[in-house]
């Protein structure tokens, strides 16, 4: 007797996870591609409810539940929860089996309030203002970002600084293993545009008896304060509210300047004078860290660097994507060496290099 065989046989060539280039004489490529794309942004705003709607921390709390417990202590409809909870298994947030939804590891770690990793407050800040997106064929042909967060700092860095703490203090912290930091004590740290100071703070809690001068606009360099009050190291920290552009920069006084994800809104010649001012700053073999998210040279094999550039295209004045060769080109006009790359955690790329022994700067004695 034939079977039953209700669903239509996929062709597994077929299906959205094909990759690769088509074969123009044999077939047509495939539209997953631009199905991914359009879904895109339908995906981006069912993790926003999720999170909004306290699923994952919900979860948390409850443990392993199926669809109702969960809906009554969020308060929300059942089928519609429902659905959302199938998204985030399509994504890989959630687990089901047997109709009972639990935390994947990734939920656990970056999705929850109070994840190790939490990137909860981040998913909403880190597009940037969400009417730019909708305008970017105007952002292109013109060349004019209708409302750059410029026009008001404050409003867009203060929450984002937030969201991106806890990353970024990891990234800091497992650069400072890298770099020993924990071996030099006494390090004079300046950190230019220091949001929450991650990277400041980073160094104080490895580097024994270090002090830091940490920078930010006014309205956002008070966070940095309440990071350092709560962290018990307000003592080892001057502030100084200011355009990282402006303020009074101390010459040949620091062992370590930071600029911690700044250069990539500044643009060329802006980044070039962030970093002349960071070789001032430095006392002989000092050392400059640039973390950002690069992109590769070739602008193709880093789709994430490429894609963070087009967000800094479509939001801000002046900023946009930065190549390898790019900030490198910059480090070696501004006098600095022994430039690496180091990827403290993933995409979190940081670009560190020394200015010269006493001996070989300009002026120097040999
Ligand atoms: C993307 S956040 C990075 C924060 C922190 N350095 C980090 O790595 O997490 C950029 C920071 O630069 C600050 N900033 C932007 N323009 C500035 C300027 N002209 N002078 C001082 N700070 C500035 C912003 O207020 C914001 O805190």
């Amino acid at each position: 007797m034939a079977t039953d065989a209700p669903y239509p046989e996929l062709k597994k060539t077929h299906t959205m996870a094909r990759r690769g280039r088509p074969w123009r004489d044999h077939k047509p490529p495939p539209s997953g591609p631009v199905w991914g794309v359009i879904q895109g942004v339908g995906s981006y705003w069912m993790l926003v409810a999720a999170i909004d709607l306290g699923v994952f921390d919900g979860i948390e709390q409850l443990g392993p539940t199926e669809v109702g417990p969960l809906a009554d202590h969020l308060g929300v409809s059942p089928v519609p929860l429902q659905h959302l909870c199938d998204a985030m298994v399509s994504f890989g947030f959630l687990d089901q089996v047997d109709e009972i939804y639990e935390l994947t590891e990734t939920a656990e770690r970056y999705l929850c309030t109070n994840g190790p990793a939490s990137m909860a407050a981040l998913v909403r800040v880190a597009p940037g203002p969400l009417a730019n997106w909708e305008r970017l064929a105007d952002t292109i042909r013109t060349g004019t970002v209708a409302a750059p967060i410029e026009d008001d700092p404050v409003a867009f860095y203060g929450p984002l600084v937030q969201a991106t703490f806890p990353t970024q203090l990891r990234a800091a912290s497992r650069l400072g293993l890298r770099l020993g930091w924990s071996r030099r004590p006494g390090l004079r740290v300046l950190d230019l545009g220091a949001g929450r100071a991650p990277w400041a703070v980073a160094v104080l809690e490895a580097s024994p008896g270090s002090t830091a001068v940490v920078n930010d606009l006014p309205g956002v360099v008070e966070l940095a304060g309440q990071t350092v009050a709560e962290r018990g190291l307000a003592e080892r920290v001057e502030f100084r509210p200011g355009d990282f552009h402006e303020i009074e920069i101390e010459p040949g006084a620091y062992d370590v300047v930071v600029l911690g994800h700044v250069c990539r809104t500044e643009g060329d010649a802006r980044s070039r004078a962030l970093l002349r001012r960071a070789f001032e700053a430095l006392r002989p073999e000092g050392q400059v860290l640039i973390a950002d998210y690069f992109a590769d040279n070739d602008r193709k094999f880093n789709p994430f660097g490429v894609q963070m550039g087009m967000t800094m295209l479509a939001n801000t004045e002046r900023g946009g994507m930065l190549t390898n060769a790019q900030v490198t080109g910059w480090l070696r006009d501004a006098g600095f060496e022994a430039a690496r790359l180091i990827e403290p955690i993933g995409f979190n790329f940081v670009y560190v290099a020394a200015t010269p022994p006493a001996a070989h700067r300009p002026g120097g004695s040999a």
